[in-house]
């Protein structure tokens, strides 16, 4: 049997929303099919009113890919494959990472060689003011540079690290700053303010002003959607050709998102 699914684009610089449909339930083949084919097109999908369980979770993420436990550690789960992200705390303790404050543009994972291809986020929790989350199509900003610009960036990479150290691997990690999704072909920006640190064998001045110069052409409005978020939310995002940010929201406002990840032992080319 096939139904098509009904995906309605925000009509923004990237995303759509996938209605009609219950993440509680096990997803047809051809659904499955439809998803990934929205999310090449669109790189953000979102689902809305769900009210899933972790196990639900996991298992819809396993359609598109191994979910793994997160990298970084966590108190133990029942389930763990989920990771928390919240700024609330438990004794004293937080529960979960990011906190309240922004979180600056960045591609999951972009610290690790192979680096996250495909990220989930399940909001349960929501601030009143802030705490949005905003993607920015690296992509047709890739598109969109001057020609003179595309030449200077084709062949460098740029070095990612984590700025809690002990995150990184042992080695210097580095990737290019203009990436080609695998599935696609498109190439698109691969660099954020939150996790590059400078581009190879450039000097630290010269290198700076060049990701400035990215940094703010990635981050015109053009290029960027912001979701507000509901309770019931459920964002699919690839990595791969978007990045995206945090906006900061009061500390006493609660927020609590559950997140899974996906990795796919893609090294960026
Ligand atoms: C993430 C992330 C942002 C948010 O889960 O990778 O960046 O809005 N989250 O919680
Ligand atoms: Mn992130």
């Amino acid at each position: 049997m096939s139904t098509a699914l009904n995906v309605v684009p925000t009509g923004g610089a990237l995303g759509a929303q996938i209605a009609d449909i219950d993440l509680t339930q096990p997803l047809l083949p051809d659904q499955v099919g439809q998803v990934r084919t929205a999310l090449l097109d669109y790189g953000v999908v979102f689902f809305r009113n769900q009210r899933i369980s972790e196990p639900d979770q996991v298992r819809f993420t396993s359609y598109f890919g191994q979910p793994v436990e997160h990298v970084r550690k966590q108190r133990e789960r029942p389930v763990p494959e989920i990771f928390i992200i919240s700024n609330l705390k438990e004794d004293g303790e937080p529960i979960g990472a990011l906190g309240h404050g922004e979180v600056s543009f960045h591609s999951d994972l972009s610290y690790l060689r192979q680096p996250g291809t495909l990220s989930v986020l399940y909001a349960v929790e929501i601030p009143q003011e802030g705490g949005q989350t905003q993607w920015c199509n690296c992509t047709a900003a890739y598109a969109d540079l001057d020609s003179d610009i595309k030449e200077q960036i084709k062949d460098l990479r740029a070095v990612h690290r984590h700025y809690v150290e002990e995150q990184n691997p042992p080695e210097m990690i580095h990737h290019p700053v203009v990436r080609t999704h695998p599935e696609t072909g498109r190439k698109s920006l691969y660099v954020g303010p939150h996790l590059t640190k400078h581009i190879v064998g450039m000097k630290s001045g010269e290198s700076a002003e060049l990701l400035a110069l990215l940094y703010a052409h990635l981050e015109q409005p053009r290029f960027i959607w912001t979701h507000e978020w509901q309770v019931g939310d459920l964002v699919l995002w690839d990595n791969r050709p978007t990045m995206h940010r945090r906006l900061p929201f009061p500390a006493h406002q609660r927020r609590l998102m559950k997140r899974t990840q996906i990795f796919n032992d893609e090294i960026p080319f």
